[in-house]
């Protein structure tokens, strides 16, 4: 194996300006796929969170019968088993998960013959015997290795009790996955917890994922009652993971920019979002839209406070490197089981801020930390991504800094470096008043642009497919804005409340469709509404600011691809790998254009070509101009595989 080498981290040359969207929750993505598995019928989930323990719990519900489809993107649907998994003997290999093997157990004994729930070697270390207990004393033969550890077996049995009492004082994971199974219970369950409970906040967020697939649950602290009703498939989105969302919020606040985080809200099932709190009250200012939360930084930087992190523990590495740059002392306390996690998290931190210059040092519970210079240096990263993600934030504030093994993000966030990195280079260019992101992502990207009805969609896609890359519409993103200010009572021509929306709305453009707030409008915004509001929207500079921004946006966390618009090669991609310009007669655009939209005359949708035509060519900003170095095809009289042939006859070397 070769070692990867440490990864320097630029200094921000600017305050960190943009949006990001981010991986799934972990947790949400893993109870999700346990209710869709359990419903009768199609569910949908959307962001799913691709790792290995969610990819543990795809093996095991699959193993139980569910049929799961990855349609790319973070879009996964679920054909469910009603309550049934098929009949034994069956085993589910939970890998190093412990919801997997905790959640599964339970559903196991919905069905019939023997389950055995297993793992990797750490999982086999780690505690079962509670939940043994309670299955027993529901009347399931359920069996553990020495009462307490994988491998498990569990009989399934239908009729069993209707009421149970279960310790939940080491793991929360136990009563997480007799809930799940609950609703598929003839007569539902009675749960009582008790002893101490540990970590409520999951048995909350289970409770409302279940509650989101149709579930009945009356929770009262420690005591839980579920119907029998079985759950009830849907489309779901899963929130962005509020631990991951720390770092990019932590740098917004610790670089003075600002940073909007899509799809999360401060009312999220995770108890890491109480992470905003902390950033306020050491200075930051959290404003939240309807579809994102932004934290900015103060110009005059953080001061350092007293806080105790133990409803959201996984923040202390982010909270260590931001306090590095805040004015005074941080103290933070209630934390000293993080010594246990994927790297002794007190005791990493404090050692290399030491390390570069800061003072900083250990208590029994947490870590003081006083803001200051960095001398720079090589960080070690434990093989933990959150010390890996923690320090990047740390290096692109101050500089300097470099990350020992980097690949260790991949547990819960591959792309981490093309996000966080992305983001910090498009800022710095922003800045420099050239709003073109340097980054390797744009300079793999093909720009193919020109007027309505020049073929440019048609060639984009089969190139797109021709060369095995992602492919970008973004007229469809203008046409998605002018589609839901129709549908929101937005006048197009109000240029700020449409600017407004705009910057909050959630918009999704794939091969799969496009979706404004979750709604499928892939059809509406081809229509003769919409088509007449868009020239107004397109000219709005606020409008094409934002819609710029997210077309780098989509460039970097794709690594590229094929843009297709008006601007792509002479205003978002400047550096662009190629870009051509296509052409045809108006004649035959609008001919085309016609034959698309069976349900107008040629006459009609020959005017409108040359009233867009017009609008698009003759607007105040960004109007349709080709790039000097494009490529011009004409179209009039050559089909699709001839033009892309061409295209890709003229592609310079990747
Ligand atoms: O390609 P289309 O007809 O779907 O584009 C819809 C509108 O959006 C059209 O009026 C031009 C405008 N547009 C733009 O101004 N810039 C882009 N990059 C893409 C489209």
């Amino acid at each position: 194996m070769t070692t990867p080498d440490p990864l320097p981290i630029p200094r921000l040359t600017a305050p960190i300006s943009g949006a990001v969207e981010l991986p799934g929750s972990k947790s949400i993505t893993n109870r999700a796929l346990v209710c869709a598995a359990l419903a009768d019928g199609v569910s949908r989930l959307q962001n799913v969170l691709v790792s290995d323990d969610t990819e543990a719990m795809i093996h095991g519900i699959t193993a139980l019968g569910a049929e799961v489809t990855d349609e790319g993107d973070g879009h996964h649907s679920i054909r469910g088993i009603a309550g049934r998994p098929a009949p034994g003997p069956i085993t589910v290999d939970a890998r190093q998960s412990g919801t997997t093997s905790r959640f599964l157990a339970p559903v196991a004994a919905l069905g019939i013959g023997e389950y055995t729930i297993d793992g990797a070697d750490q999982l086999r270390a780690r505690p079962f015997g509670d939940l043994v207990d309670a299955l027993r004393s529901m009347g399931i033969d359920a069996t553990a290795t020495e009462g307490d550890r994988l491998p498990m077996h569990v009989v399934g049995a239908r009729a069993v009790a209707r009421r149970v009492s279960l310790r939940a004082d080491v793991s929360s994971q136990f009563a997480s996955g007799l809930l799940l199974a609950a609703p598929c219970l003839p007569w539902g369950l009675e749960i009582e917890l008790v002893g101490d409970i540990v970590s409520q906040p999951y048995l909350d967020m289970t409770v409302a994922v279940m509650r989101a697939f149709g579930a009945n649950v009356e929770a009262d602290v420690g005591r839980y009652v579920v119907d029998g009703g079985g759950y009830h498939p849907r489309e779901y989105r899963i929130e962005p993971d509020a631990s991951t969302a720390s770092y990019f919020f932590g740098l917004a606040a610790a670089s003075g920019g600002r940073i909007d985080v899509r799809g999360l809200s401060t009312a999220s099932l995770q108890g890491d979002v109480g992470f905003l709190g902390v950033l306020e009250e050491m200075g930051a200012t959290i404003e939240e839209t309807a579809t994102s939360v932004r934290v900015s930084g103060p110009d005059s930087g953080l001061r350092g406070i007293d806080v105790n992190l133990a409803d959201l523990s996984d923040t202390a590495p982010t909270l260590a490197a931001i306090a590095a740059c805040a004015e005074g002392t941080t103290a933070v306390s209630g934390v000293g089981f993080i010594r246990n996690k994927e790297s002794d998290r007190i005791a990493g931190p404090v050692r290399e801020l030491v390390r570069l210059g800061i003072d900083a040092t250990e208590e029994p519970d947490g870590f003081r930390i006083v803001g200051g210079d960095v001398d720079g240096g090589v960080v070690a990263t434990y093989d933990d991504h959150r010390m890996a993600m923690a320090f990047t934030v740390l290096g692109l504030v101050k500089g300097g800094i470099s990350i020992e093994h980097p690949d260790c993000v991949a547990k819960t966030f591959p792309d981490f470096f093309s996000t966080i990195l992305g983001l910090a280079t498009s800022s710095s260019t922003a800045s420099e008043s050239d709003p073109t992101p340097a980054t390797s992502a744009a300079r793999r990207v093909i720009a193919i642009d020109g007027p309505s009805g020049s073929g440019k969609s048609t060639v984009a896609k089969a190139l797109a497919d021709r060369l095995g890359l992602d492919y970008l519409d973004t007229g469809a993103m203008y046409r998605a804005v002018a589609f839901a200010a129709l549908r929101y009572d937005v006048d197009p021509s109000d240029t700020d409340a449409v600017a407004s929306m705009a910057r909050t709305i959630d918009i999704d453009v794939s091969p799969k469709g496009v979706f404004v707030e979750g709604a499928d409008c892939t059809v509406e915004i081809r229509g003769p509404e919409v088509t007449r509001a868009v020239s107004a929207i397109a000219a709005n500079p606020e409008v094409r600011a934002e819609l710029q921004a997210r077309q780098r946006e989509w460039a970097t966390r794709k690594g590229g691809g094929v843009i297709e618009g008006r601007d792509i090669g002479s205003v978002v991609f400047p550096n662009a790998r190629a870009k051509f310009f296509l052409t045809a007669r108006s004649e035959v655009r609008a001919g085309r254009r016609a034959k698309e939209v069976t349900d107008l005359d040629y006459e009609t949708v020959a005017a409108d070509l040359v009233r867009r035509d017009t609008a698009d060519s003759t607007r105040e900003h960004n109007p349709l101009v080709m790039a000097d170095d494009a490529v011009v095809i004409e179209t009039s009289s050559l089909g699709i595989d001839a033009v892309v042939d061409h295209v890709v006859s003229q592609l310079p070397e990747d």
